[in-house]
């Protein structure tokens, strides 16, 4: 197993990368301290604590934990639910599994340190079925949970969702839950939560597994412990996986701040072969990252202010081997095999998108196909139930204003030779042999209305 890096700093991860297997080992190693601390708390307090500890969400857009808290705490219905999200569908992205992988009893833990806040009558995670391995060690470990008292029968539940990519979507999540196919509803989980009936509606918060995982620490520690790590926009502790063209891919937990810089070429090793770095990408849902901007700190705030974005710290690294036009094409192509085709324009506009780069790279193309996609960037988001299409906007444009050049030789060449790329949905992380296992098919796939 590799050694820790000094950039690193293992607060969610155990230090020595040594998974937990029972609940004796994780009591052992101060398990359950935060769960007991909260429930001598009132609500107020631990919104107080969460709020000051300026926790922001690990699912991709990094809100505010105690906001959403807040909201659904204040709300009068009866009936509340939390629910995690363990989806984690997003290209590049592994962290949840990892953390799962090493530690199935933190996310729980703080799960009900999140029902203590809200009342709610379940906790709820959804995951999916095909992730065998981690299904069967949080089943071991809710059991555990029950077995001990720790939590009435049935309170805490496992949801086991498709494969597609909007199950993680939290409207759409909501939607599995309620025994549906993934494709997300109109109203956000706050104003039509779980199980909803025509009298209630049930207030919903849903939190990633990597955001509810910090819970016990922060509650245990406080929130200047929790603020004495990362940056003031994003304390504490980020889970990064980093693959593609770097010497050392990885699951790296670091402190917000470093720069991209450092950790490309310092925590995984920098570029594999000779030749220098060209693109990153933050998932699939934000620019494309070039390195004129590796001086920038790797932190919720700071990267949105350049217009780039954290995402759920998945970034996929591409040398100057690689054409941006086949890039995009793969990415958009996953969006377009993505959409669960309920908003016409995000139906028809993701597919217009990919053809025109398929047009272009089948040397079938001209300059008016890269207009063409630069202006459906503008249409594909209109009046859309979800954030998929904007992904699609946002990545196309940005790739396309940084790499024009690339897509007008192909709209000039007919002979342009296309590679065809492996599309990084990560399956498994090796810690001995340090290599990701990608996902065999990852994007031939559509929704299954049941
Ligand atoms: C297409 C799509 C896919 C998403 N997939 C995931 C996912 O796999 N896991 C996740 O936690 N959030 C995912 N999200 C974000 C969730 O909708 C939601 O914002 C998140 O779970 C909130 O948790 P947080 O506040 O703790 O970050 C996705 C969003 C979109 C638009
Ligand atoms: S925006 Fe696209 S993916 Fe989202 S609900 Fe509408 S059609 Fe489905």
């Amino acid at each position: 197993m590799r050694p820790q890096h000094s950039l690193e700093k293992r607060n969610l991860l155990p230090q020595d990368l040594q998974p937990i297997n029972s609940m004796q080992d994780y009591k052992a190693q101060g398990g359950l301290e935060g769960l007991k601390k909260a429930r001598t708390m009132t609500p107020e307090e631990l919104i107080a604590v969460v709020k000051d500890a300026n926790l922001r969400g690990r699912g991709g857009a990094g809100f505010p934990t105690a906001i959403k808290w807040d909201t659904v705490s204040k709300m009068p219905d009866p009936k509340k639910y939390v629910v995690c999200n363990m989806a984690e569908g997003e290209p590049g992205t592994y962290k949840d599994r990892y953390l799962v992988s090493k530690n199935p009893y933190l996310v729980f833990e703080g799960m009900l340190i999140a029902a203590h806040v809200i009342g709610a009558k379940q906790a709820i995670l959804g995951t999916k079925k095909k992730f065998k391995d981690i299904v069967l060690r949080l089943q071991k470990a809710l059991d555990e949970f029950e077995d001990e008292g720790i939590v009435e029968r049935g309170f805490l539940k496992i949801v086991l969702g498709p494969d597609e990519y909007l199950f993680g979507e939290e409207k759409a999540l909501l939607e599995v839950i309620d025994g549906r196919a993934p494709m997300p509803r109109f109203f956000p989980p706050f104003m039509v939560g779980v199980g909803v009936g025509p009298t209630e509606t049930n207030p919903t918060v849903v939190n990633n597994a990597e955001s509810m995982s910090h819970l016990p620490s922060i509650v245990s520690n406080g929130a200047d412990w929790f603020r004495s790590m990362g940056t003031e926009d994003t304390p504490g502790t980020v889970i990064l996986s980093i693959s593609g063209d770097v010497k050392n891919p990885g699951m790296y937990e670091v402190e917000p701040g470093l720069t991209v810089n450092q950790m490309l070429n310092d925590l995984a090793g920098g570029p594999i072969g000779d030749l220098p770095f060209k693109a990153v990408f933050s998932g699939v849902a934000n620019r494309v990252l070039t390195p004129d901007q590796f001086d920038l700190k790797v932190d919720f705030g700071t990267l949105r202010a350049a217009g780039v974005g954290l995402g759920s710290g998945g970034f996929i690294v591409y040398d100057q081997s690689r054409s941006m036009v086949d890039v995009l094409w793969m990415f958009d192509r996953f969006l377009a095999v993505s959409s669960c085709g309920q908003c016409v324009p995000c139906n028809m506009g993701t597919r217009v998108i990919t053809d025109h780069i398929e047009k272009l790279r089948d040397g079938r193309g001209c300059e008016d196909d890269i207009e063409a996609i630069l202006a459906e960037c503008g249409r594909c988001t209109n009046q859309t139930r979800c954030f998929l299409p904007t992904q699609a906007s946002i990545l196309s444009r940005s790739v396309i204003e940084k790499f024009r050049a690339e897509f007008e030789y192909c709209a000039k060449n007919q002979n342009y030779e296309k590679s065809d790329l492996i599309l990084p949905k990560l399956q498994h992380f090796d810690d001995d042999s340090g290599e990701f296992v990608y996902e065999s098919d990852p994007i031939e796939f559509r929704v299954e209305i049941v």
